[in-house]
């Protein structure tokens, strides 16, 4: 058993510190080596966290460092290519949501895991939290009576500046706008609550960003639970804020934050007359956030014990299959599109380039 995961970072830019913080956390894991498409971006990144060696591309860094662990934080158009190269090296993968940019890439992702028994673990850390597990279990328990509707908005405010980055606002590099980028946080926390989907029904808008991806979208999804769920996602809305409603048969639930959740931003309303049977449902006294730290951390206990990843790092495909399923439907011109029509057809799993409604040229 690998006593010490040593771990290599790729793509050294904002999301890495989180990475890099996380695993300076953890008493059994150590960043041995960084790589960046731009050199001086790594040097500077390994002196502030200490990285022992910096390496000019990730070729060069796997061959010599056979890393147990690649934390993959390019932009999404390398996650796929990175990822195979690291298991082909035999090192565990830790990748950035979005995991790929079209459902094959993942399919290849998730295969090259298995040929390589090695684990892919993806960053959805909003799944993250002990606000979010309680909320699980109470509902996989059915102690909350069944879910039977749900809202979940993803308004966050994104200016010019932020979609001038090369690699922002274009299908080939983003594989998808807002929706892809932003709205799969809260569409991967919803169906880590709710389970497995039904059907998506979903259109792309263009309200006012210079992108040739959507800056807003709007979906209804249906579980198969019987859940059916209204989700509006945008880049353009000055207050922002990330949130989750569901109302259930015996109270609403409600999750309301920006980027990251604690037990504060969480609320559990009972039907009025279930207020004794609410106060089971009550957070436990030990709280966590949402966080990269308590992700990695699990990730990485599990790796060392030889364990399956937790619940919080697995099944990647659902949210991102959802994600998936309301570009499909928009190329669909709306149509309700089902697993079975994703699994299915010729197109939608190789990519989320999709019609975009063009709100902008639209004058009242
Ligand atoms: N989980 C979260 O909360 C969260 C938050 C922000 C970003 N992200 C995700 O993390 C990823 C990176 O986002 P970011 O905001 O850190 O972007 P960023 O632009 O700040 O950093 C990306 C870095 O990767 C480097 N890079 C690009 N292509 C490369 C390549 N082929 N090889 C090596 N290095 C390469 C760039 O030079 C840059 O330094 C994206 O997938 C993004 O969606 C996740």
């Amino acid at each position: 058993m690998t006593t010490s995961l040593r771990c290599a970072l790729v793509g050294t830019g904002a999301v890495a510190h989180l990475h890099a913080r996380a695993v300076a956390a953890h008493p059994h894991a150590r960043l041995v080596a960084v790589t960046n498409l731009h050199r001086t971006v790594a040097d500077d990144f390994a002196a502030q966290w200490d990285v022992p060696a910096v390496y000019d591309d990730l070729d060069e860094l796997l061959a010599a460092e056979h890393p147990d662990v690649v934390l993959i934080c390019t932009p999404p158009g390398a996650h796929h290519g990175q990822t195979l190269q690291a298991f082909a090296a035999g090192a565990h993968v830790v990748v950035e949501k979005p995991p790929a940019s079209s459902l094959d890439e993942l399919d290849e992702m998730r295969a090259a895991a298995a040929a390589a028994d090695r684990q892919l673990a993806v960053v959805f850390q909003q799944r993250t939290g002990t606000a979010a597990a309680h909320v699980r279990r109470l509902l996989q328990a059915g102690a909350l009576g069944r879910p039977l509707i749900a809202v979940c908005q993803t308004l966050w405010y994104r200016d010019a500046a932020y979609f001038a980055v090369p690699w922002r606002g274009r299908w080939e590099t983003e594989g998808g706008g807002t929706t892809l980028g932003h709205g799969i946080h809260q569409l991967d926390l919803l169906a880590f609550l709710l389970g497995d989907w039904a059907g998506v029904q979903g259109r792309l808008w263009r309200l006012d960003r210079q992108t040739q991806t959507e800056d807003a979208s709007t979906a209804t999804i249906t579980f198969e639970s019987g859940v059916v769920a209204q989700v509006v996602t945008s880049a353009v809305s000055p207050r922002e804020v990330s949130s989750i409603r569901i109302d259930t048969q015996k109270a609403t639930i409600t999750v309301e934050h920006l980027y990251g959740h604690g037990h504060q931003n969480w609320a559990i309303t009972p039907v009025p007359g279930l207020e004794r049977e609410a106060a089971a449902w009550a957070l436990p006294d030990h709280e966590e956030r949402s966080d990269h730290e308590p992700l990695l951390r699990d990730v990485f206990d599990a790796l060392l014990a030889g364990d399956r990843l937790p619940p919080t790092a697995t099944d990647p495909a659902r949210s991102f299959e959802i994600v998936a399923a309301i570009y499909a439907s928009a190329a669909a011109d709306g149509a309700v599109i089902t697993p079975v029509d994703l699994a299915t057809h010729p197109t939608h799993r190789s990519g989320f380039a999709s019609p975009v409604s063009d709100m902008r040229a639209i004058r009242t």
